[in-house]
């Protein structure tokens, strides 16, 4: 059996160790079974691209950040636009998935992965998904991989720009990922204590976030920390989409609503305010130890499936067990924070704003 494997779109902590676990499973209970490691995403099975993954190959790598096989990000709107050499993405992947003489193909990634993913079953291919992403926005599963270490990484760094906010009776605004989905800020700010969690599904009013911090320094607040997910926005810029909401904050010189509030906030508290974009170090590095259970867990749940022929599904987490999802219904399917959310109750309970 030749079974493919592939890591796509964004990296996050913890590629490697589902590479790994699901190598080792296959090796270990699929007879005769070879591994095919595709290189670069979806852009190396495009290109029809190959790499035999030995045992050896997939050794110590457990805690190595990023990803043995490379990951490209492949956007599913142009998966079916036919190129000048008249074919579709879609068309080579499937084409060279049969060249291959693959069997099957586990797909590791996030909402754009399982999209794609669900394209080829549809062209024939045999897929299984494995939800990582550090946005942990994957419907029908708790958790995805990568999660947990980036809160750790926001989580601490906030710790440290939180003495320094201290030492300096400052406003500390620290830009976390998170386009679409703010579980990442909302879960970091919590363990680190932020005043203001600011995230893309709740959007806030910039006085109403001028007066809470007026409020907070009048209680002998030295610093107040604000914990904002990199798609945060403002109330009037609700009806908008991410694009043209970048697009009119490029235009007033101001590149992030992160930068912006900064501004806003000294000029109308008269507060000293700074920003930290945390960036990629959310997503780089070791997996945490949960993180790397969780991968180990989730790889072998793949090897298992690809043993027993059950494709064009994704393997999930619901509570404490290990469960299994059908592509179709995840692909183009996301989970947001809503405010029924524990952690948002929680948030509120403890007097956080969250617009
Ligand atoms: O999808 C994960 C994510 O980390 C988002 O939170 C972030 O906006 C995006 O990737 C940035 O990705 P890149 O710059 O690598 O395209």
């Amino acid at each position: 059996m030749k079974i493919g494997i592939l890591t796509s779109g964004g990296d996050c902590a913890g590629l490697n160790a589902v590479i790994r676990a699901a190598g080792i499973s296959i090796f270990r209970n699929i007879k005769g079974a070879e591994l095919i490691g595709i290189p670069e995403g979806y852009g190396g099975l495009i290109d029809g691209e190959s790499v035999k993954l030995r045992p050896r190959d997939i050794e110590g790598i457990l805690a190595e950040g990023g990803t043995l096989l490379g990951s490209s990000r492949q956007p599913f709107k142009q998966m079916q636009i036919r190129g000048e050499d008249g074919q579709t993405k879609l068309e080579k992947m499937a084409a060279n998935y049969k060249k291959l003489g693959l069997d099957c193909l586990i797909a590791i990634g996030g909402a754009g992965t399982h999209k794609n993913a669900a394209l080829l079953m549809r062209e024939g291919c045999k897929v299984i998904g494995v939800p990582k992403t550090i946005d942990n926005d994957i419907w029908g599963t708790d958790v995805t991989f990568g999660f947990q270490t980036a809160v750790e990484v926001a989580c601490s760094c906030m710790d440290r720009i939180r003495t320094t906010a201290e030492s300096h009776s400052r406003v500390m605004l620290v830009e976390i990922m998170g386009n679409k989905a703010g579980w990442l800020a909302l879960h970091s700010g919590i363990a680190a204590g932020a005043d203001a969690i600011l995230i893309p599904e709740m959007p806030f009013a910039e006085d109403e976030l001028c007066r809470f911090i007026e409020d907070k320094k009048k209680d002998g607040a030295r610093s107040v920390l604000i914990a904002v997910a990199e798609g945060a926005h403002i109330r009037a810029e609700a009806g908008l989409k991410r694009k043209q909401r970048s697009f009119a904050r490029a235009n007033l010189g101001e590149k992030t609503i992160t930068n912006h509030l900064a501004e806003y906030i000294e000029q109308n508290t008269g507060y000293a305010a700074r920003t930290s974009v945390l960036g990629y170090v959310q997503r780089g590095g070791a997996p945490c130890a949960y993180d790397r259970l969780l991968c180990t867990r989730l790889g072998e749940q793949a090897a298992n499936l690809v043993a027993e022929g059950r494709f064009g599904v994704t393997v999930a987490v619901k509570g404490n067990s290990l469960a299994v999802n059908r592509l179709e219904d995840v692909a183009g399917k996301y989970k947001y924070v809503t405010r029924g959310d524990r952690m948002v109750r929680c948030a509120e309970e403890l007097g956080i704003f969250l617009g």
